[in-house]
């Protein structure tokens, strides 16, 4: 009987939340992951059509005859590629990253500025013009277009992946916090399927619509701005960063209020400080930025780019005949997994599920390198690779790929949360790029041992996180802070805070008139 009383407390308290899930919010999240869908594809779409791009590089740059070769899987292994259409090509690629580099820094800026939907919504206008100029690369020359559109959608993607993760941190409720926030990554990697997919041969991947396959990176941005006037603005932003209580009221999507800023006041009472200074950060949060930090170099320092970037090479040297698919096929595992992360994300916690999908990378870069050393000794070994790299996507999934995400919207109270995602973002960013552009060369330095390197990485990791990240699951970000409250100093005046906030009364007022 106490068993089953427990199941009804439980199914009705698991109800009382699913309550908070409201339409409101439902759209929201909906609206803002057009954003990390629209990053996902552009990460993903370069890769399949690199072949039928660089013949029109070389016609444009006259190194190639004006007749389109005929591509088939032999005839373009043995072509030679003239050096400025791979420098070309290299930059088309990495520009994305620069672009991402240079913006991430100002996500803090922008989403301060006229409040999160706003800025969410400037920002597509970038979207719109990388799309517009990739889809019209063939009217003009190739080279400059495709680069022009890649580096302003590197520029406009950088915004929205630490936009979205601060309004879906800020609207979601503590309960599905983990769960909400894991919908970035799960668009994103939607979003990078999407684009393996329509970049087949047969669909967009060819000589015709490949300007079509790339301009449409810029689609769903038209789609979230229609959308997104029609989304609350973050309630914490409007009360807390710009006073504005009635309109904060008025923002709230769910019923239970007093939920959703039980988690603002002791935090604005716990973190006091003026603005959002980078100073402050170095000063104050020196410990919370580092795990900050660290989360993200571990999520881009796993390696995990290197298989998506160079799937194709190392598929065809752990000996697989049909790489384009097997791309595919780790492109499916992605999304699947992230899904399984979104299930798991607010039970099995963030600490547990970074462990252990860190852990079971190691394990898996330490497989997949036995993999490739023997397989000239033993061909079963081409499947020890092959499953080995299947299962370090999937355990990126679990953990390392989402959390780092929106973690550091919960380790962050309200002020510093923007600075602090865009450091987290320009840290993600440049370690994206680093190993995009490294990789190659450590490859052919290692040759088959070069996942060894990851293995070691991945080890030190998985041991800082054991040592140094905290559970943030079912906490109020008091309770976060307070995790790293021994290695910081409490300023004085706590109840006072910075750029015309509102009062705890005002708060305490605000937390009554919803009960
Ligand atoms: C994360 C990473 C991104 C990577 C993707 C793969 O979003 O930030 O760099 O490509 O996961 O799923």
């Amino acid at each position: 009987i106490s068993s089953l009383g427990q199941l009804i407390t439980g199914t009705f308290s698991h109800l009382c939340v699913l309550q908070q899930l409201t339409g409101t919010l439902t759209l929201a999240v909906f609206s803002a992951v057009l954003g990390s869908l629209q990053f996902g594809y552009s990460l993903g779409v370069i890769n399949a059509p690199q072949k039928v791009i660089e013949q029109h590089y070389g016609r444009s740059l006259g190194v190639l005859p004006e007749e389109p070769l005929l591509l088939s899987e032999n005839s373009t292994e043995t072509q030679e590629v003239h050096p400025s259409v791979v420098m070309y090509w290299s930059l088309s690629v990495s520009i994305f990253s620069i672009g991402g580099m240079v913006s991430s820094f100002l996500v803090g800026f922008i989403g301060d500025l006229r409040g999160r939907v706003k800025g969410m919504l400037m920002v597509n206008v970038l979207a719109v013009i990388a799309g517009l100029l990739m889809v019209m690369a063939k009217m003009w020359k190739p080279h400059v277009m495709v680069i022009a559109g890649r580096c302003v959608m590197g520029f406009y993607c950088g915004l929205s992946s630490g936009l979205v993760p601060m309004y879906i941190g800020e609207i979601a409720p503590m309960a599905y916090r983990g769960a909400l926030g894991t919908l970035h990554q799960l668009a994103t990697v939607t979003g990078i399927l999407l684009s393996q997919v329509l970049g087949l041969e047969f669909l967009l991947g060819n000589d015709y619509y490949w300007p079509l396959l790339l301009g449409l990176s810029g689609a769903p941005a038209v789609l979230q701005s229609l959308l997104l006037p029609l989304c609350p603005e973050s309630p914490r932003y409007l009360y807390i960063k710009r006073g504005m209580v009635e309109e904060a009221k008025k923002s709230m999507y769910c019923r239970n209020l007093s939920s959703l800023l039980e988690n603002t006041l002791p935090v604005k009472s716990f973190y006091s400080f003026k603005g959002s200074s980078l100073f402050y950060y170095f000063l104050h949060c020196r410990i919370i930025l580092f795990v900050a930090l660290m989360m993200h170099f571990s999520q881009q320092l796993s390696g995990i780019n290197a298989i998506f970037y160079y799937s194709t090479a190392i598929f065809e040297r752990a000996g697989v005949t049909q790489p384009v698919y097997a791309t595919i096929g780790v492109g499916v595992l992605n999304t699947v997994f992230t899904m399984v992360s979104v299930a798991l994300v607010d039970r099995a916690g963030r600490r547990t599920l970074t462990l252990i999908g860190l852990g079971g990378m190691c394990i898996c870069a330490v497989s997949m390198t036995v993999g490739l050393v023997y397989l000239s000794v033993y061909s079963w070994m081409s499947y020890v690779s092959m499953s080995a790299i299947f299962l370090f996507v999937c355990f990126f999934e679990i953990g390392p790929g989402p959390i780092p995400w929106f973690i550091v919207a919960e380790l962050f109270s309200q002020g510093p949360r923007p600075a602090a995602l865009a450091l987290a973002g320009c840290t993600n960013w440049t370690s994206n790029f680093i190993i995009g552009m490294t990789f190659p060369y450590i490859e052919a330095l290692c040759g088959s041992y070069v996942f060894i390197l990851f293995a070691v990485l991945l080890f030190g990791f998985t041991v800082f996180t054991y040592l140094r990240v905290p559970e943030t699951k079912g906490k109020t970000f008091e309770e976060i802070a307070a995790v790293f409250k021994k290695g910081m100093k409490q300023t004085p005046g706590t109840r006072k805070t910075g750029t015309g906030t509102g009062t705890s009364t005002e708060l305490e007022q605000l937390k009554t008139d919803s009960q």
